[in-house]
Order: C-alpha cells, then sequence, then structure tokens
C-alpha cells in the first residue's frame, strides 16, 4: 500500500469560497431544455410543462448559478424572440447547432425554472451577430424597474418585478472560428468594453465576465487574454475560461493527470489579468470564471452521424456523452482543482446539466437518471462550501504522457462555518490502495462522521436507465482521531469525501 500524508492548519486557509463555483449551464442546445427540462405531455411534468423528476434531480445537487441561453447558441440568439405570447415566438434556424430553436421556452419561463431549482441565472449576450445596443436592452428588460419601453414590456408580458439578473456574459468563445461572429482579441475588446459601459449604465449592481480563450489550447491563448484585456479591464470583472478533456486512447494514468493542465490555465490567466493591472496601475483585481468545464468527447461521432441524418429538427439528441466511472473520478478533480484555486475562482459552471454533456440524463416519454459525474459534483456541493483550506501534502508521485510527477493524492479541504471540516481526495493509483496520514491537530477535538467513496472495478462502468445504480457512492467505516491524528484508507482509483466535525 502507497502512503501520502496531509497536514491541515484551522489558520492557513486560502479564501472564502463563493458558492458560484458550484454552477453549471443549460443552452438551448439538443435536448437540454426540450425533452430535458421541459416535456410538457410527460407523466411528471408540471403546470408548465417542467419535468418534476429533472427538478428534484438539480434541487438535489445544488445548483447556486446557471449559465442561460448559450454557448455557442448564443452569438446567433435575438433575446426579444424569447419574450411574450409563444404561439406569436418565432422559430429560427439555430446556426450553432444546425436545429431549429422554436422559443416555447423563454427567458420568463427559464427565470420561473431557475427560481424553483434555486438558481441565479448567468446569462450570456449576443456579441456575435449583435453588439452592445441589444446587450443593453437586455439588461434594461430584465432590471428595469419600469416605466420605460422595454421594462414596461417585460411588465406586459407578466412580470412585474425586475427579474434582476446579477450577473452577465459578454458573448461567448469569441475567439473560435466556430463562432458566429468570430472576432479578433482587439475588436472583441473593443465591443466588450462598450457593451459592458453600457449594460453597467442601465444597471450599476450587474457584474460582467468577458470572453477569455475558448482553450488554453488555443493558438491565440495568452495573446488574445493581454490584448482584449487591455481594452476593457476596467469595465469587466471576470475573465471566462473553458476546458474539456477527453480520454480517447484510453490511457487512464494520463486522463487523470489533465487537472495539472487545468491548474496550469488557471494560474496562467490569473496572471495576465495581474499584468495588465500593473500595466493599467489598476487597484482593481480581476477574477476568474470558469464557466465552462468538464470531460467531453463520448458523443462526437454520433453527433457527426446525427447531422447527416436530421440536420434542422427540433431538440436533436446532441451531445449526450455516457460518462463512465473514470469520468466521475477526473470530475472530481476538476472540482478539488476549482476549489485549490478559490482565491481567483469565483464562478464556475459544470457544463452542461441535463442531457448535453451532463450529470443528468433523461428519456423522452421515460425515466431521468444520474451519471457518473453526478456523484463528486453532488459531495462538492453539498460539503465544499465555507472556506478553502491549504491542504499541505506529501504523496508519491508517477509519470504519464504528458506529466512527469504527477502526486498520486489529489486534494482539498474546506471548512464550512459550523467549523467541520471536510476534505476530498482522489487516489490516482490504478493498483495501489494509498493511506492517508491526516494530521488536524490544531482543529479543536474532531471526530471523523463520514468517508463517502466512489470506486468501480471496471473504468469504463456506466449507469443507464435500466441499471442507475451501476456506479453509486458507498460508505467506508470511520476511523478514530487520536490527537488530532487519523490515518484512512483510500481505495486504488477512488474518489472520497472524508468528513470530521
Ligand atoms: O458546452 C458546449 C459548447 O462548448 C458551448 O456551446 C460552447 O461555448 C463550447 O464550445
Amino acid at each position: 500500500m502507497k502512503q501520502a500524508k496531509m497536514v491541515l492548519d484551522r489558520d492557513y486557509r486560502i479564501s472564502r469560497i463563493d458558492d458560484r463555483i458550484f454552477g453549471s449551464f443549460i443552452e438551448h442546445l439538443g435536448r437540454a431544455v426540450y425533452g430535458g427540462i421541459y416535456e410538457p405531455g410527460h407523466p411528471l411534468a408540471d403546470e408548465m410543462g417542467f419535468r418534476t423528476d429533472v427538478m428534484d434531480a438539480v434541487k438535489k445537487l445544488g445548483v447556486p448559478l446557471i449559465r442561460y441561453p448559450g454557448g455557442n447558441f448564443v452569438s446567433g440568439f435575438h433575446w426579444e424572440d424569447s419574450v411574450g405570447p409563444v404561439e406569436q415566438r418565432p422559430k429560427r434556424l439555430d446556426l450553432a447547432w444546425f436545429t431549429t430553436e422554436t422559443n416555447e421556452v423563454g427567458l420568463h419561463e427559464f427565470a420561473r425554472w431557475a427560481e424553483k431549482a434555486g438558481s441565479e441565472i448567468m446569462y450570456a449576450v449576443n456579441l456575435g451577430t449583435r453588439g452592445p445596443e441589444q446587450a443593453r436592452d437586455i439588461v434594461e428588460y430584465a432590471n428595469h424597474k419600469g416605466n420605460s419601453r422595454l421594462s414596461d414590456l417585460r411588465i406586459k408580458n407578466g412580470c412585474r418585478d425586475p427579474l434582476g439578473i446579477k450577473l452577465w456574459c459578454l458573448g461567448n468563445e469569441m475567439d473560435g472560428p466556430w463562432q458566429m461572429g468570430q472576432k479578433t482579441a482587439y475588436e472583441y475588446g473593443r465591443v466588450a468594453n462598450e457593451a459592458a459601459k453600457m449594460m453597467k449604465w442601465v444597471d450599476p449592481s450587474i457584474e460582467l465576465v468577458a470572453c477569455g480563450s475558448s482553450s488554453s489550447e488555443m493558438p491565440s491563448f495568452g495573446d488574445w487574454e493581454l490584448t482584449m484585456l487591455n481594452e476593457c479591464y476596467d469595465s469587466i470583472d471576470y475573465v471566462s475560461l473553458h476546458r474539456y478533456y477527453a480520454n480517447p486512447t484510453g490511457d487512464t494514468a494520463g486522463f487523470l493527470a489533465r487537472t495539472m493542465d487545468m491548474d496550469d490555465f488557471i494560474k496562467s490567466v490569473a496572471a495576465i489579468c495581474d499584468a495588465v493591472k500593473g500595466k493599467k496601475h489598476s487597484k482593481k483585481q480581476v477574477n476568474l470564471s470558469f464557466d465552462e468545464w468538464n470531460v467531453w468527447y463520448h458523443s462526437r461521432e454520433q453527433d457527426e452521424e446525427i447531422w447527416k441524418r436530421e440536420k434542422w429538427d427540433r431538440a436533436l439528441p446532441l451531445l449526450e456523452d455516457i460518462y463512465n466511472f473514470e469520468d466521475a473520478l477526473l470530475v472530481g478533480s476538476m472540482l478539488i482543482t476549482l476549489l485549490r484555486n478559490a482565491d481567483r475562482v469565483k464562478i464556475a459552471c459544470l457544463a452542461q446539466l441535463v442531457n448535453v454533456i451532463a450529470p443528468i440524463m433523461t428519456r423522452n416519454g421515460g425515466g431521468c437518471w444520474a451519471q457518473t459525474i453526478y456523484y463528486p459534483f453532488m459531495h462538492a456541493s453539498k460539503y465544499g462550501r465555507g472556506t478553502a483550506l491549504l491542504a499541505v501534502t506529501d504523496s508519491p508521485r508517477y509519470d504519464c504522457s504528458d506529466y512527469e510527477g504527477v502526486p498520486i493524492l489529489d486534494a482539498a479541504a474546506t471548512q464550512a462555518d459550523d467549523g467541520s471540516v471536510t476534505v476530498f481526495c482522489v487516489n490516482r493509483d490504478l493498483e495501489e490502495s494509498c493511506l492517508l496520514d491526516l494530521d488536524l491537530r490544531s482543529f479543536a477535538p474532531m471526530k471523523m462522521q463520514e468517508h463517502i467513496m466512489l470506486h468501480h472495478d471496471d473504468v469504463h462502468a456506466v449507469n443507464t436507465e435500466e441499471k442507475p445504480n451501476e456506479v453509486v457512492p458507498t460508505t467506508m467505516p470511520v476511523e478514530a482521531v487520536t490527537d488530532g491524528q487519523v490515518q484512512v484508507k483510500l481505495p486504488p482509483l477512488s474518489w472520497n469525501v472524508l468528513r470530521f466535525g
């Protein structure tokens, strides 16, 4: 058995954790909305047509923030199509996903759904085919109290009180050639700055996220951030990061090391923000919004086939990745990475929430079940609130395809406001258990309350509608804490949540 050590000290803290790092994302894409959260006629649909079984699964995840309505979709979207009487809303071709958008679910309906789910909306405006004027218009429509053309239209459309959307994305992945209205960094920085000024003039209480590179692998990564921030640093509050990982070659050890890349990505973008801050002699710190992150690769070939057969149909079953056990381990490690960077990452969105690269799956007219990745997200969201502690670790390491010296123990620790401490850890070792020597001596006497563990002997095991409990967490025996010391065995390839109180 391998051995690792972790020391936690109640005075060594990284930062307060912003609850919004447990956000998610619903795009008008595939069956996320139509056939996902919304399916009128389903036996479990409510009076508005929203599926209550999906709502229950979302609520269990505890998602405080949902990015909406895209994604790539937003770069051709006309927000005005999504308000007013449903029967008068236009059907439009969506050039992002080659489907037809019917606008049956629009801003008001989604706001009602999000409220029921206990989530705030992070609303993305179209800076692809549209510009600052339409961006300030939707802020006026959503947030102005009344007595102006657009706020009165909202009231006429049945919503007297402002929707109070506090967080807005200035477009989506504007560096990508796949994006409608792709821009150079300078073009984007200028447009983002003007849109930001006007949106904040309408509602000074809002916060704005500027588009960073759509991935750290973009050739323009770095230059994009520098150039666009040079134009809009003073007007925005956060820079976005997007990253998806894949394991197309079946290299589990290399796949589980991908969070080394995620950590580098976060540190690099924070450094660029600080470089621009320094250059501008600014007192303001721009923080990070990791507003798309996940594993994504299982469904790509399937999507190509769907487009060959059914291009322009409504609610095509796109991006329906079926997640296996090793995907859940990486998602756990990605959550650990976000927690360890809680001083700079203030917003993060698991992309996405239902059916589209999602923890929750549904069948039209049928059931709703949790994919493997549902569990680490649920645990982190439930037990990872409060303060991120500095977890000082010493772990055996391994070398793999892309990285040298990857610690087999990947860990983060948090302290909740009631004083309880939670350690999240992944044992990346493919074969051996790891005995974790945990030193909690500076905390008041604690007992281990629970050890939740997720493991499956087959890294490719999945949950399905027929077998929804193939990969589910179990509880392990708790260990005695003596003089603040405890030893906990972490099985090979496992996600662990150790709770002390
Ligand atoms: O989340 C799926 C897509 O991935 C989003 O629409 C886009 O922003 C990203 O490329």
